[in-house]
């Protein structure tokens, strides 16, 4: 339904009038594992919707995991991204108390089974040029635990999309939200996670897999604004959408009688604060940074492999340990261990 009305607008989306590497990325699982905030740990807090190559386990050791080498397929477009990517998942609590996992719907113009769409954009000047991940690198922005405003890091947002996905503007923009939109959204929900695009040119990663990277000192990514002295390396900036398809709740009988909204993040957030995604860098060799040294605009670049949207939905793996994140649930799974 919502297909048929997003059809054409993708041009005029501002964003996407830039040259920008886009593509989808189909679900690889659905389930409680975080190999990046939560390493080794059988079932992680809050459940998350991850995407990418099919190395994807509970330990990945970065000293020994090559995401490229022990991966067989991977849920993206371009076939030799192997990299992981995840975000929370959004759920519905009806007037009951039972919980429902919002479903997903594909991005402008890509075909997806749920999933995340992916985002690397250079610098909008056309000709700075930006340095790829290296093998190992991950990180994470936004925080699970965040439950107020003081402390939220730029750029992630939610959006409140009209019939015919009529809101255009460049992500966190306009009315874009860091909260949860409080009304009907008739064509559902877009969330954005950006990260930040300077890197210290040394670590791979960080204790709280976030001080090896920064946002600019002065100015915007977008402006092509400096580095800090001490992330002095300019990264592409990396971005996911994720399209909720809240609009089958749009019911006043359905929503909750105080008028308040009735979606809840699986970190058991019904604010929208906890909003974050997590990175592990897979590209085969270097792949990604002949994409971007090409300017490779959307989901075709002849430096890069591709494989059908059909090849890329077959690529999924069983959740780490069984347990039912859909249907009608009492609980929202494993609420109750997020509340740190
Ligand atoms: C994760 O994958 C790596 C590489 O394939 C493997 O060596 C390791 O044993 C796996 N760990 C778990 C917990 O499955
Ligand atoms: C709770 O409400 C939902 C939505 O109205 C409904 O589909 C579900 O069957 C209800 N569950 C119970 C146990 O009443």
């Amino acid at each position: 339904m919502q297909l048929k009305a997003l059809g054409l607008v993708l041009l005029s989306q501002g964003a996407a009038a830039q040259q920008m590497i886009r593509f989808g990325c189909s679900q690889l699982m659905v389930g409680r594992i975080d190999p990046l905030v939560n390493p080794g740990v059988a079932v992680s807090p809050h459940v998350h919707q991850i995407v990418g190559g099919n190395s994807l386990n509970v330990s990945m050791d970065p000293a020994t995991h090559d995401l490229v080498k022990d991966s067989t397929c991977t849920s993206c477009t371009f076939s030799e991204d192997f990299s992981n990517y995840w975000t929370a998942v959004l759920y519905f609590r009806a007037r009951n108390g039972t919980y429902r996992r919002v479903r997903q719907f594909p991005n402008v113009g890509l075909r997806t089974d749920g999933g995340i769409t992916v985002y690397y954009i250079p610098p909008y000047d056309g000709k700075t040029t930006v340095t790829a991940f290296k093998p190992g690198f991950r990180m994470l922005v936004g925080d699970a635990a965040l439950r107020e405003k003081q402390g939220m890091q730029k750029q992630l947002c939610h959006r409140c999309l009209g019939a015919g996905y009529d809101r255009g503007g460049a992500p966190c923009t306009g009315t874009d939200s860091q909260t949860l939109p409080t009304g009907f959204c008739a064509g559902g929900i877009r969330t954005t996670v950006t990260f930040p695009t300077c890197w210290d040119g040394k670590n791979i990663d960080s204790p709280d897999h976030k001080s090896h990277v920064a946002y600019p000192k002065t100015g915007t990514f977008e402006s092509t604004g400096t580095c800090p002295d001490t992330h002095p390396i300019r990264l592409p900036q990396l971005m996911y959408e994720v399209m909720w398809d809240t609009a089958e709740f749009n019911d006043k009988a359905l929503w909750p009688e105080d008028g308040s909204q009735p979606f809840v993040w699986s970190t058991v957030d019904s604010v929208g604060y906890s909003q974050h995604g997590d990175y592990m860098f897979g590209w085969k060799g270097d792949s990604l940074q002949r994409a971007l040294d090409a300017r490779c605009g959307n989901a075709v670049c002849k430096e890069l492999r591709t494989q059908t949207s059909e090849e890329a939905m077959k690529c999924t793996l069983p959740q780490n340990v069984a347990e039912n994140v859909d249907g009608w649930l009492d609980k929202i799974p494993g609420m109750g261990m997020d509340m740190a």
